[in-house]
């Protein structure tokens, strides 16, 4: 499945992770992938309100754009992540996408009515983030939830890209090495999923 969903969570539409996307989706694309960008902040997506409806079916209740996200992802067999470090976690744009896929998490533990993929089959996850500061620690509360994040979609974190020391917009601009790395990563996430449907899954 060459199909790959990019998500832009900064609220700068041209900001440094929004920069460094855009090259991974370039990289994918020539790669041959089919991907599809969804700019976080022009969706209109509440907050999870925690009423536990979905634990019916695992549908969420709260009808926004999130429905069109999750079937965009769910057809994909990778996601591209990007977004900035705030506060030591994930931008809130982000963050808010993360808590309404928690119906997929209680479809699949409390409506037992989803499976986990094959380890064949998982889908593939690139993070790539960017904060403006340089300590060893700055991406550490925003891998933990990307991960638990990604399982909850059968993904695994098959990469990430972090960059330190990128503030204003247009800074990673200024960085053709992390251009460059982006971009080859779009192309190789692209090849590693053609490569991964050539596997059969366990359990098809
Ligand atoms: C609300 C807010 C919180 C931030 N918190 C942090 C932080 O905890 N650590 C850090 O290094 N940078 C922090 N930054 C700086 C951003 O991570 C940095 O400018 C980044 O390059 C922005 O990426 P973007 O252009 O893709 O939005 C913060 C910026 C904002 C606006």
């Amino acid at each position: 499945m060459n199909r790959i969903v990019a998500i832009y969570g900064s609220p700068r539409r041209r900001g440094n992770t929004a920069t460094l996307l855009k090259q991974a989706v370039a990289g994918a694309r020539e790669a041959g992938a089919r991907v599809e960008e969804i700019v976080l902040r022009d969706l209109k997506l509440s907050p999870c309100l925690e009423i536990y409806s979905c634990k019916q079916d695992g549908e969420c209740r709260i009808h926004d754009d999130f429905q069109k996200v999750r079937t965009l992802v769910l057809a994909s067999g990778g996601l591209m992540l990007a977004s900035p470090i705030f506060y030591y976690a994930v931008s809130a744009h982000t963050k808010i996408l993360m808590d309404r896929f928690h119906s997929l998490w209680v479809k699949k533990h409390w409506a037992a009515q989803g499976r986990d993929l094959s380890p064949a089959a998982r889908r593939k996850g690139l993070f790539i983030s960017a904060g403006a500061t340089r300590g060893e620690r700055l991406f550490e509360g925003a891998l933990l939830s990307v991960r638990y994040f990604f399982d909850t979609l059968d993904m695994d974190l098959w990469r990430s890209l972090l960059y330190r020391g990128l503030e204003h917009e247009g800074e990673a601009q200024q960085h053709p090495d992390y251009l460059n790395e982006a971009h080859r990563t779009g192309r190789e996430l692209a090849q590693a999923l053609v490569s991964r449907s050539l596997v059969p899954a366990i359990d098809a």
